[in-house]
């Protein structure tokens, strides 16, 4: 701990820094983009909590991650690389090959009427066109939204008709380890779900399976890549450059909206001093571009900031084996990795001696970071002792765009505490609060929020819903930004993330609703109510685990209705949810006012030491619950570390 209490250096210096004097601190940090007109004020402020960076600039985003370097002479330099398992492909484009590529797409948007402002949804796999569709919409001020793949087509189309995008781009199918995923009858039945007016999907065709397109609306990608290219449409720094939908506690996905500048600010500072990277190095964010963390480290932010980027469409396991990683890494040449704890719990498991990382020439490797979910020490352990370099645990959220808390690697390296995600990042100052929103000591744990204004890079609203916006994050606590995480702040100033403080969940790094699965669940006729907990998994880290209870006078085999509601929770929402786990039970506990024990429930089926609440309305429905879930095999024998 002494080692600890010492540091008191740069990082401290500067971030103490952003916080008293934001303007003077971001106004630098601004200099590292490229404003076709600078910005009149570093911070508007006038209408709180409505916040907005660099009002009066104006840019381009995708001039900044491709034009500027081509005119820079950096033209030849590795821009992306595709890196393709599943497919057996490696694929490099230089930035000038890249940007021919993108600003012919931007043509041929521009060819279907697309204009500035205009929507675009992406519902596409991971393959270079959806890059190349990315940049290509922020070339020409048109705002895109990537729809992840596994999403099901209900999901999709609520995405549509909340976005009302002119066009749909799409590819005819996604590839998974074990099986090809046709991707136009989920777009199709999307449209058929869907009240918007989308006047063409543009359908990338790939070799592994041909989709059959509608004469009129469809359209061959060929469109976007033969029109003569476009250039750049300089928008204002607080236009929006995407939208990005995220789960809320309800079904109704929310669009957090991110806009140009301060987007773009953020992501360089962090490449530079987060990440430690230097322009012409290659950086690896092992996600999804369907996720935030594809789009500001897969795509915008190394590629703003001069660097290669792996576009990795694969597993970490299983292609061809527990080595798939270390393969990569040392192929490309990657000096960071960013990925989620989940995929080194899945590594941990196939080779828990590291035998494949010693195949591989990892001399170069520098830093691993984690984030998307919690870290448990032994995970982050396991990666430092068998790569041999510092593994930063980071904490940060769809809504912020890049990280609140972690280890500032390009300021200096502050001491590793394995469990916890290190310092808060500059401009956000973070308190923890209880309910009723004193702040709360060091040590205590409650309620993770931060005094606004966010810094740049965060979003900005809702799309089309600053009512939402309001009530979701900025009205329970005045001043303050909710995070909807549960921590604390410890002696030193470190951040421990301990739970979400909502009815949102993590499963392999990905966010989850679990209201949105008892919404499906409910809809299924033979179900009076439901609940659904998270509860912990070896290598997800949490999985949905559904507690149902049946219509008085339903007869049918229980077994049947559960297989049922499980294909009906793969079907609306998608196999991303997985959801295998449920049981059907009399009653579900409740609190003698009504109010479902979720935590309970959780709390047994995870084996922790519990008791039961003085308030439960009947203590004998606890003993069914634990009944039913000892019949699943709950607790787990083999516990998560
Ligand atoms: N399109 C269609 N289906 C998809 C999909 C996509 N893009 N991505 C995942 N799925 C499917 C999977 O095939 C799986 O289907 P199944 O139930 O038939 O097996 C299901 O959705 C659940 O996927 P996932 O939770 O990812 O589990 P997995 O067993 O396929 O892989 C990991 C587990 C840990 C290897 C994987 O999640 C991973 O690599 N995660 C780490 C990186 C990451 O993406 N982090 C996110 C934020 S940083
Ligand atoms: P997403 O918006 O999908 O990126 O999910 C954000 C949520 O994931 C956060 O609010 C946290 O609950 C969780 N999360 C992300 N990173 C971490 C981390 N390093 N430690 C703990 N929880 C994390």
């Amino acid at each position: 701990m002494e080692e600890v209490e010492k540091v008191t250096g740069r990082y401290e210096a500067l971030y103490q820094e952003s916080i008293q004097n934001p303007v003077e601190f971001w106004g630098r940090a601004s200099n590292t983009v490229h404003w076709k007109r600078c910005w009149d004020r570093v911070l508007d402020d006038a209408e709180p909590p409505f916040y907005r960076w660099f009002p009066g600039g104006m840019l381009n985003t995708c001039y900044n991650a491709l034009d500027r370097h081509v005119e820079a002479g950096d033209g030849d330099r590795t821009a992306l690389i595709y890196d393709s398992p599943v497919t057996g492909t490696v694929r490099k484009y230089t930035y000038r090959a890249l940007l021919d590529q993108v600003a012919r797409c931007a043509g041929g948007l521009r060819r279907l009427g697309v204009q500035k402002g205009d929507r675009v949804v992406i519902y596409m796999p991971m393959i270079p066109e959806t890059v190349v569709a990315m940049l290509a919409c922020a070339r020409i001020g048109a705002i895109h939204s990537v729809v992840f793949g596994g999403f099901a087509a209900p999901e999709l189309a609520s995405r549509i008709n909340d976005a009302m995008p002119r066009l749909v781009l799409s590819a005819s199918c996604g590839i998974e380890v074990n099986r090809i995923v046709p991707y136009k009858p989920l777009l199709d039945r999307a449209l058929e779900l869907s009240d918007a007016r989308v006047e063409h999907c543009i359908i990338c065709q790939r070799p592994q399976l041909e989709a059959e397109l509608i004469d009129g609306r469809d359209l061959d990608w060929s469109v976007l890549t033969t029109a003569p290219p476009a250039p750049c449409t300089m928008v204002a720094s607080t236009d929006p450059l995407y939208i990005l939908y995220t789960s809320g506690t309800t079904g109704k996905p929310k669009g957090v909206v991110r806009d140009n500048g301060g987007h773009l600010v953020a992501l360089l500072w962090s490449m530079r001093y987060l990440y430690g990277m230097e322009p012409g190095e290659v950086f690896w964010a092992a996600s999804d571009v369907g996720w935030v963390v594809g789009h500001s480290y897969i795509v915008y932010g190394p590629l703003s900031y001069g660097c290669g980027t792996v576009l990795y469409e694969g597993k970490p396991v299983g292609t061809p084996d527990a080595g798939a990683f270390w393969r990569v890494i040392s192929e490309h040449r990657v000096r960071v990795l960013f990925t989620a704890p989940t995929a080194f719990r899945s590594i941990k498991r196939e080779d828990p001696e590291g035998r494949c990382i010693e195949k591989y020439n990892l001399s170069h490797f520098r830093m691993l970071f984690l984030a998307g979910e919690r870290c448990d020490p032994d995970t982050l352990l396991w990666a430092r002792e068998h790569l041999g370099v510092p593994v930063i645990d980071h904490w940060w959220q769809t809504e912020t765009g890049w990280a609140i808390g972690g280890n500032p690697a390009g300021v200096e390296l502050l001491p590793v505490k394995p469990g916890s995600c290190t310092k808060p990042m500059p401009g956000y100052d973070i308190r923890v609060m209880d309910e009723g929103g004193s702040e709360l000591p060091r040590e205590q744990t409650g309620n993770i929020v931060v005094r606004l204004p966010l810094p740049p890079g965060c979003l900005t609203t809702l799309w089309n819903n600053n009512r939402d916006f309001l009530e979701t994050y900025l009205e329970a606590f005045p001043n303050y930004y909710v995070t909807g995480d549960a921590g604390y702040i410890d002696r030193d100033g470190y951040l421990w993330i301990m739970s979400r403080t909502d009815d949102i969940i993590n499963t392999a790094g990905h966010r989850l609703s679990t209201g949105a699965i008892e919404e499906v669940i409910s809809s299924h006729p033979d179900v009076a109510e439901c609940a659904v907990t998270g509860v912990k998994d070896e290598i997800k880290g949490e999985i949905p685990l559904g507690f149902i209870v049946l219509k008085a006078g339903v007869r049918r085999d229980p077994s049947g209705i559960l297989r049922e509601i499980v294909q009906m929770v793969r079907d609306r929402i998608g196999p991303i949810a997985s959801f295998k786990v449920a049981c059907v039970v009399r009653r579900l506990p409740k609190t003698r006012s009504g109010k479902i024990l979720r935590g309970t429930m959780k709390r047994i089926a995870d084996g922790d030491s519990w008791g039961i609440p003085p308030t439960i309305e009947d203590p004998a429905v606890l003993e069914e619950i634990q009944g039913a879930l000892s019949e699943l095999g709950y607790p787990k024998k083999t516990r998560p570390p």
